[in-house]
Order: structure tokens, then sequence, then C-alpha cells
């Protein structure tokens, strides 16, 4: 149908109409918040690169739980700063890491509130590698014990949700058979599935301090400029028992949102990453956007490429403004 039979403008005249036909609907529900926790009392510093967002200590991570919670968001996923750093990644599976106490500590007061743990060496490796080193080398099948063990320990302290990122060959398949074989089938993984090695996730690595001290992570993580890679790791990942799939970044992966959905139909997630958060955070400092309006619509947008579940640092403010 043509102009001027068709006139899209017709349902586009006011706010009721436009309410009628809108074909996409960001909620709370959607929403993931990340938080990071770190050693000691009364710790709340703020990461410069990112406003809003804090290495917390245990007690005011409590208190931010319950904030969230209050908002009505479903889930915060965890990342820890380790008390000391190592070769091998030690504090990750601790059963007395600083994520693990967190997790027990956020379960004990905040029970209704879900944990996922993100599952990675690299906050607490000293090279800032995502897996054991051995001749400048990032192992794969050595590291896959350890991420195996790491998974079982945020299990055992409650987590509700493990979610890898650490892109090594067969972490899903080793992490869900050390569930399995601990009596946890029934606690499900959130693998980060496509995901790039970006420039985007410059300012988590100060939130996290895990930038790697020698070279990168592209021995690991995809090229970004791949899709059709995306989609076998998608696949792989199911194959080997990932109950929700993530694509990462977002916004420069829309593509791959929307293929990934049609394609194999699963919950799927999109991680809103640090960088593309401070760059809006940037731009509204200056007053050169409208924060609100610019989140919302990123948001919004992610939500229509496919995004099931949308994990973002701008979680809080979405939801208050989803309020008003
Ligand atoms: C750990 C991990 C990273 C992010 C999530 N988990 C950093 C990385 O892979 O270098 C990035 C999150 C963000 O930028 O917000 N591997």
């Amino acid at each position: 149908m043509y102009f001027p039979t068709y006139r899209p403008r017709r349902l586009r005249k006011n706010e009721n109409f436009r309410r009628m036909i809108r074909e996409t609907h960001l909620s709370v529900d959607d929403f993931i918040y990340p938080l990071f926790v770190a050693p000691g009392e009364g710790v709340k510093k703020e990461i410069s690169s990112m406003p809003g967002n804090y290495q917390m200590s245990i007690d005011n991570i409590i208190e931010e739980a319950r904030e969230v919670r209050d908002l009505g968001i479903p889930a915060i996923l965890l990342f820890g700063i380790p008390f000391a750093k190592d070769e091998v990644g030690s504090e990750a599976y601790d059963e007395d890491g600083i994520v693990q106490r967190a997790i027990r500590a956020i379960k004990k007061e905040v029970p209704d509130l879900l944990v996922v743990t993100d599952v990675c060496l690299c906050e607490y490796t000293s090279h800032g590698h995502c897996g054991i080193i051995r001749d400048g080398e990032v192992l794969n099948d050595v590291t896959l014990e350890l991420l195996a063990q790491e998974a079982l320990t945020h299990v055992a302290a409650g987590a509700d949700m493990v979610a890898p990122s650490d892109m090594m060959d067969g972490r899903v398949s080793a992490i869900r058979s050390s569930l399995d074989e601990n009596g946890h089938q029934d606690i499900p993984i959130m693998a980060y599935s496509a995901k790039h090695a970006s420039a985007f996730y410059g300012p988590f690595r100060e939130a996290a301090e895990s930038t790697p001290q020698f070279g990168d992570r592209r021995s690991y993580q995809m090229d970004a400029a791949n899709g059709l890679e995306a989609l076998r790791e998608v696949s792989l990942d199911i194959e080997e028992g990932a109950d929700i799939v993530m694509v990462k970044p977002a916004l420069s992966c829309l593509d791959l949102i929307y293929a990934i959905k049609k394609e194999f139909g699963y919950p799927t997630a999109a991680y809103n990453v640090s960088g593309e958060f401070s760059m809006v955070k940037a731009a509204a400092e200056k007053d050169w956007i409208d924060e609100k309006r610019v989140v919302m619509e990123i948001l919004t947008g992610i939500k229509r490429a496919g995004a099931d579940i949308i994990i973002t640092y701008h979680a809080k403010d979405a939801a208050k403004w989803l309020q008003e």
C-alpha cells in the first residue's frame, strides 16, 4: 500500500495512538545490574570513568543490593576485586574469596534478589589474563578446571546463576559437569557466548583492575568483525548446556542479537558494556545529549533487536525513569 492511501503519520498523531501501536516496551524485568565488590569495610570508591558506579565492600554492597531490589530489578551481576592477585588467580576459586563471601552476605540479607556471578580469572590473576599462562600463551584446558571450581564455589555460597565470561573453549560443559556432579543440576548458566575482543571494555578494566599486563585478549575473545563465528559460538554453548546466551558488547552487535535470537530462540542477554555507558555519561555531563532520553532509546533499541535481558550500568536510573 502506498501514499496517499497509506499515511503512517495517522497513527503518530498523538500519544494515545502512539501508545497503542508501540512495539517494544522496556521493563524493569529486563535488567541485570553489575556490581563490584572489594575487600575492607565502609569502602565505596567511585570508578572515575564510570560515574555513579563504585567498588564497594560487602557492607555497602548489601545496602546497594537492597536498593536494587527495592527498585524492582530482578538480578545483580557480581564481580570481585580480590585482596591479592597471583599467577593462577587463587582467590577466584577460594571458598572464602571476596565474591564467595559477598554472595553469602547478600543471599542472607536480600534473599529475593537474584545473584548472578561473573566466572573468570582476569580480576584475580597478576597478569590480568582470563586463564593460566605458560610461555606467554593462555592455556585452555588447564583453565577449564579452575573455572569449573570457581563456578562451584560461587554456587556453593548461594549464587543463583553463573556467567562464564572467559571465552575458553569448552567452559560451559566443564562448568555444567562440575555443577551437576555436585548436586547443582538446577542452577542455570548464562554464557557470555558471543563476546568480542572490544575496546568498549576499557572503563570496566579500571573498575575491576583487570587490564592485561602484556598483550591483549585477542587469542580468546572473538574478532569484532565476525558474525557467523558468533552464531557458531552460541551453538556450541547451547550444546554444552547454556541456559541463556549472551552477546557482548551490545551496541556494536545489534545485528548479532537479532540473528542469534532468531536462529536459536533461546533466552538472549545483551551486555550494554562499560564503554557504552561511559560515552553516554560523558556526553551528558557536557550537556551534549539528553541523558534520560538517550539511555531509554539505547535500551529500547537493544530490546527491539531481540534481547530478553539487558545487563546495564544504567539499570537503576532506567528503573526510576520507568516509574515516572
Ligand atoms: C571479564 C569481563 C569483562 C567484562 C565482563 N567480564 C572484561 C574483559 O573481558 O576484558 C566487561 C564488562 C564491561 O565492559 O562492562 N572477562
